[in-house]
């Protein structure tokens, strides 16, 4: 797939299929998310496979918008080892960016996908923490349902030229 052609159909795909995600490909998604810019290419993040049924089927009891982790095949979560941060913060930004190039990677790759948001909502935050046993240094961004689609969603149109300025507002 053409990258342009990528960013404009991406959706979030909320419904899977029961199909398993091979091993080679998860490896590639995390490829393309490691790949992302980040503030001093600092790459404070740290990812979580998550394919037991057991840990999946737990989260929608604390993130009320993750119903469909309990048919999704598949969750990456995209954390940051704070303690490494060197540039004020800056880690959301970094975490923000692998998290969106895994998105596009998985629908590159035929896959469906969704960002959870988790940070900064202090409930997620730590349900993540316990549920999974992260250190407390280690923060979670997003959690991404992956899996084989079993909606399909046309491109959205979103651009709207008054959002654009030239030089001065
Ligand atoms: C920071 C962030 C948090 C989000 N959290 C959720 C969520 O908790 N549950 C969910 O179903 N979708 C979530 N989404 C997905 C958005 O709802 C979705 O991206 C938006 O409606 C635009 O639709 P699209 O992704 O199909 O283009 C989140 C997206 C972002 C960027």
């Amino acid at each position: 797939m053409e990258l342009i052609e990528g960013i404009m159909t991406r959706r979030s795909i909320r419904k899977f299929t029961d199909k398993k995600v091979p091993k080679e490909i998860i490896d590639e998604l995390l490829h393309a998310a490691m790949q992302a810019p980040s503030a001093g290419n600092n790459q404070p993040w740290e990812f979580v496979v998550i394919d037991d049924r057991k840990i999946l089927n737990k989260i929608p009891e604390f993130h009320p918008y993750s119903k469909m982790l309990n048919e999704a095949p598949l969750a990456i979560l995209v954390c940051a080892h704070v303690k490494t941060e060197k540039y004020c913060d800056y880690w959301v930004q970094d975490c923000s960016a692998a998290t969106q190039n895994l998105l596009l990677a998985a629908h590159a790759k035929g896959l469906g996908a969704v960002w959870l948001g988790i940070y900064p909502i202090q409930e997620r935050v730590a349900g993540i923490q316990d549920l999974i046993d992260l250190p407390a240094d280690v923060v979670p961004l997003s959690l991404n349902a992956i899996g084989y689609p079993a909606e399909k969603k046309e491109p959205a149109k979103r651009y709207k030229k008054e959002k654009v300025r030239y030089n001065k507002w």
